[in-house]
């Protein structure tokens, strides 16, 4: 499956290296433009191509969004309308400015924003070190990544991708209430835990 990414820095990147790695082309872009990629293109091998914003869209059934909240705006509307959009973006006022959310979650902002696509929100909880360092094939080792969305399907097939590239899915729900479940200041966040410390935490208090 091909897979485009929207953001270079500390979890594109990462995560470009392990959607590689499990045999997915990926296109990744940045701010800068495709020439600023070159290193990471090298580093990456003949699986990465470097791309604009709007041609990783193009490139990706899946697109895997990782840049500041704060620049959801700048997303290419048209091109990511009937992808499935994977929302690592989390909101940090001191970072990304006062953004009124309306008492929504920041996925159902980019949802908004993004009509036609099907957004889930995953990549969010666990920090870019341990994503690119915790990898494995031991089905007793993995540690979860969350997902979060309203459509069924485009979620299981986030969750097949989180389980190729060593880590395990667990569902924490719609785009709001599971939204929720994976911000920052959640008992989940940027906590590592496996499946079983994961579904403890998520109990209800
Ligand atoms: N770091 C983590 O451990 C972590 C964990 C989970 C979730 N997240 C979330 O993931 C997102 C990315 O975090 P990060 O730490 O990877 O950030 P980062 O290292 O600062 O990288 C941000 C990337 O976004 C690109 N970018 C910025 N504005 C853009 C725009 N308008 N269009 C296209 N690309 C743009 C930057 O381009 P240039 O390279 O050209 O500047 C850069 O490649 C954030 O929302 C963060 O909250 C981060």
């Amino acid at each position: 499956m091909n897979i485009g990414i929207i953001g270079s820095g500390r979890i594109g990147a990462t995560a470009a290296k392990l959607f590689v790695g499990a045999g997915h082309p990926v296109a990744i872009s940045n701010s800068r433009g495709p020439e600023s990629l070159n290193g990471l293109i090298g580093e990456l091998g003949p699986g990465a191509r470097a791309a604009t914003p709007a041609g990783a869209a193009e490139f990706g059934e899946m697109v895997l969004v990782a840049i500041p909240f704060g620049r959801y705006g700048d997303l290419p509307k048209a091109e990511l309308g009937s992808r499935i959009v994977i929302d690592a973006m989390n909101h940090y006022a001191a970072r990304d400015g006062e953004v009124d959310l309306g008492g929504r979650t920041s996925s159902e902002l980019v949802a908004e924003a993004l009509p036609g696509a099907r957004v889930v929100k995953a990549f969010n909880t666990m920090n870019s070190h341990t994503l690119g360092t915790e990898s494995t094939e031991d089905p007793d080792r993995r540690l979860v990544l969350f997902v979060a969305g309203d459509d069924e399907e485009a979620k299981a097939a986030v969750a097949e991708l989180i389980r190729e590239i060593g880590f395990v899915a667990v569902d924490t729900g719609s785009l709001a209430e599971g939204g929720r479940r994976q911000e920052p200041g959640s008992p989940v966040y940027n906590k590592p835990m496996t499946e079983p410390e994961a579904r403890e935490a998520l109990k209800p208090a």
